[in-house]
C-alpha cells in the first residue's frame, strides 16, 4: 500500500484529503478489503464505488455484504435496472446502482439521499456522477483493471469519510492488505 498525501502548502490549513491506493493481485484480496469494510463501516454511511464495467464494484459490495452477515444462499447482483436493492444483515444494506439514472431529480424520488445518515450503510456503484446530491460525506472507492487484477484508490471525503477511512485502517483484515 502506497500512502499519497495531497499537495500541502504548510503555511495554509487547507483540509487534506487522505487517499489509500490499495493493490488487490487476485480476487482474495478483495475479498480482505471488502471483509475490513464490513467490519467498519457503522450505519449511516454511505460508500461510493466507481470503475469501468468488470472492475468488481458489485463484487466488493458482495463481499461487504457477506461479511455483514447476508447468508451466501442471497444472491448480490448489480441493481442496473432495478436501481436500488435492500438486504437486511446486521447492518441493513441498500445497494444502489446509478448508471442508468437520468438525473438528479430521480435521485430524490429514489429515496436514497434520506437513507444516507440513517439506519442503513449506503453502498452506491456509479455514484460520483451525483456526488453533490448524495451529500459529499463518504469513502470513495475508485476500481481500476491492471492485467489480471485490480488497483483500488480510497477517498475519504467530508468529516465521516474520513471516520470510516481511519476504522478501516485499523481493521486487522485491512492490515493484511498492506
Ligand atoms: N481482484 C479482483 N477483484 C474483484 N473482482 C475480480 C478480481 N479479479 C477478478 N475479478 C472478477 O471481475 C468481475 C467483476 O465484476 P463486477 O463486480 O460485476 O464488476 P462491476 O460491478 O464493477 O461492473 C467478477 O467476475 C470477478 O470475479
Ligand atoms: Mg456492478
Amino acid at each position: 500500500m502506497r500512502l499519497h498525501p495531497a499537495p500541502c502548502d504548510a503555511t495554509k490549513a487547507a483540509p487534506v484529503t487522505p487517499e489509500l491506493l490499495i493493490p488487490l493481485p487476485h480476487r482474495r484480496a478483495t475479498r480482505r478489503l471488502a471483509s475490513a469494510l464490513g467490519g467498519a463501516l457503522l450505519p449511516g454511511d454511505l460508500l461510493v464505488l466507481e470503475g469501468d464495467l468488470g472492475a468488481g464494484k458489485t463484487f466488493l459490495v458482495r463481499g461487504i455484504a457477506r461479511a455483514l452477515g447476508v447468508p451466501s444462499k442471497k444472491p448480490i447482483t448489480s441493481p442496473t435496472f432495478g436501481l436500488v436493492h435492500e438486504h437486511l444483515a446486521r447492518i441493513p444494506i441498500v445497494h444502489a446502482d446509478l448508471y442508468r439514472l437520468g438525473d438528479a431529480a430521480e435521485i430524490v424520488e429514489l429515496g436514497l439521499v434520506d437513507q444516507i445518515g440513517g439506519e442503513a450503510v449506503v453502498l452506491i456503484e456509479w455514484g460520483e456522477r451525483f456526488a453533490e446530491e448524495l451529500g459529499g460525506q463518504g469513502l470513495w472507492i475508485w476500481l481500476s483493471l491492471t492485467g489480471e487484477g485490480r488497483v483500488a484508490r480510497l477517498e475519504a471525503r467530508g468529516r465521516r469519510g474520513e471516520a470510516l477511512l481511519e476504522r478501516l485502517g485499523a481493521h486487522p483484515e485491512f492490515e493484511r492488505l498492506r
